[in-house]
């Protein structure tokens, strides 16, 4: 049996921070269209301290825990879904390395370069895995779809 590769988009979860929101908003924003993704859905809030544990909480054991959630919950936030083939590397790629300064070393035109300082404001937040793009997005879009919807089957008949 022949097949073919079907490249599926996909989506993911982006966060403007509080050293991002609402100063650079536009011009984020700008790019994410300018690279080519769809945005499904946004809002723009402030973590409810509990809600910042629970997206982070893979990051439970890291020293920097507490300083994060803390700054994540001090101010508003934009946050966003996402799509695109590829959706989750492609905004880690327009995102850049987790450091500014590496981020301008390495990725001169990424987003943390252009518009982070240092951990933890580092501008955005980008889902690093499929996985834990359905875990985000269903944590702060519970009525929106984590994955595309299905493409509409169209069946010849003979
Ligand atoms: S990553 O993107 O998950 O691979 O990066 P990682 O280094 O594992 O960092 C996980 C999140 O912690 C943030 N971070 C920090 N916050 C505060 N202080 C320090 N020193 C620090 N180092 C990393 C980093 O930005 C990641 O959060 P998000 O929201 O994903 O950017």
């Amino acid at each position: 049996m022949t097949g073919r590769q079907v490249d599926r988009p996909e989506r993911t979860l982006g966060l403007i921070k509080p050293d991002g929101y609402p100063v650079h908003k536009e011009d984020i924003f700008a790019r994410i269209k300018t690279a080519g993704f769809e945005v499904v859905c946004e809002k723009e809030f402030t973590f409810d301290r509990k809600v910042a544990e629970t997206f982070y909480q893979e990051h439970k054991e890291r020293p920097f825990y507490e300083e994060l959630v803390t700054w994540m919950s001090s101010a508003p936030i934009s946050a966003f879904v996402l799509e695109k083939v590829g959706a989750v590397r492609a905004w880690r790629d327009l995102m850049g390395p987790t450091n500014p300064q590496k981020a301008r070393e390495e990725a001169p035109d990424s987003l943390r370069a252009l518009f982070g300082s240092e951990a933890p404001r580092n501008a955005v937040h980008g889902s690093d895995s499929q996985q834990s793009a359905q875990r985000e997005i269903t944590l702060l879009f519970p009525d929106v779809s984590p994955v595309p919807p299905k493409p509409t089957q169209i069946v010849e008949e003979e």
